[in-house]
């Protein structure tokens, strides 16, 4: 099978085929960036726009570097200092950057939906960076790869996924791809924030953290995403954390090769300690440096490529 997609839309909508197409590149592009000369041509002549209307550190900073590697001419989007707030549309905005020769559009927003719609009328490539509390599928991609990386395998792990479910994407998107990848999925945290309907996916529920840990072979911790909350889901954040935090103490409950991943933002003291953060266990640096790999693996498939034989390291 070879990747025929455009767009990079959602996880929901792939295969377990193509989710492994996009880790397979990903290493390849990976060994690239292992070279003393990093970049390759792929992109050379391309230009690649990220449009984030929500803030962003990791996920932007590593389109614009995923980018760059392949050659492509990169366009930063502000959104504080663009016309978007003198009340130009979405859709003008990004019809504006394609007569501008856009070739690939990376959009974060806050609208759930908003890179879909630019996909119906844009001739551009599109790619979520992340949509309200929908989805962040480069964001769930590359913790897939991380944890084969680390563990060898997907299938048949046992993945807690910690934290505030309810709002947000890369809990979406990560479900999605670790039940079509065979993983095991348990989501836990406050009842008000672990949606009952995700056990209709396959998920387990618990709101026991001891029980949620003790056999997890990785730990995907979440943060609160106060952002996107409309009332509050606890009582306070030192009870969250007092409840659900995952520290030293809860940390001795689980297996000793257990992987602690978290998306970042991390919030130190909430839902992760830094003694937890910063341990031997935790990848979740690894995790930054492996989307960069990811993501040009992204930006090389949706611009035609066809997948890892094409990526000669
Ligand atoms: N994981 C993630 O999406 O981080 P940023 O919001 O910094 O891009």
């Amino acid at each position: 099978m070879t990747w025929n997609r455009k767009h990079l839309l959602d996880i929901q909508s792939l295969s377990a085929e193509e989710i492994f197409i996009v880790l397979d590149t990903a290493r390849g592009f990976k060994a690239v960036g292992e070279r003393a000369i990093k970049t390759v041509p792929a992109l050379r002549g391309k230009t690649v726009v990220n449009l984030f209307i929500e803030p962003s550190t990791r996920t932007r900073i590593s389109f614009e570097l995923a980018a760059q590697r392949l050659t492509a001419d990169v366009i930063n989007f502000t959104a504080e200092a663009s016309s978007l707030k003198k009340g130009e549309t979405l859709k003008d905005t990004a019809r504006n950057l394609e007569a501008l020769n856009a070739d690939i559009i990376i959009i974060r927003h806050s609208a759930t939906g908003a890179p879909h719609f630019l996909s119906r009328f844009l001739n551009a490539s599109v790619v979520n960076a992340g949509d309200g509390a929908h989805e962040h599928p480069t964001q769930a991609l590359l913790d897939v790869f991380t944890i084969r990386e680390k563990k060898g395998r997907i299938e048949g792990l046992n993945v807690t996924i910690l934290g505030d479910i309810l709002y947000s994407r890369v809990a979406r998107s990560n479900i999605w791809a670790l039940l079509k990848l065979g993983a095991k999925v348990t989501l836990c945290g406050p009842s008000t924030l672990v949606p009952r309907d995700f056990e209709r996916l396959g998920c387990r529920i618990t709101h026991d953290v001891r029980e949620a840990i003790e056999n997890a072979d990785i730990i995907n911790l979440l943060r609160i995403q106060h952002e996107r909350q409309r009332k509050t889901m606890f009582p306070s954040i030192g009870e969250y954390a007092s409840l659900f935090g995952l520290n030293r103490a809860r940390l001795a409950l689980t297996k000793p090769d257990v992987l602690i991943m978290h998306p970042g933002p991390i919030n130190r003291g909430v839902e992760i300690d830094s003694s937890v953060a910063d341990c031997s266990r935790s990848v979740i640096l690894e995790q930054v440096t492996n989307g960069l790999a990811v993501r040009m693996a992204v930006l090389f498939l949706v611009n035609g490529g066809k997948g890892p034989q094409e990526i000669r390291a």
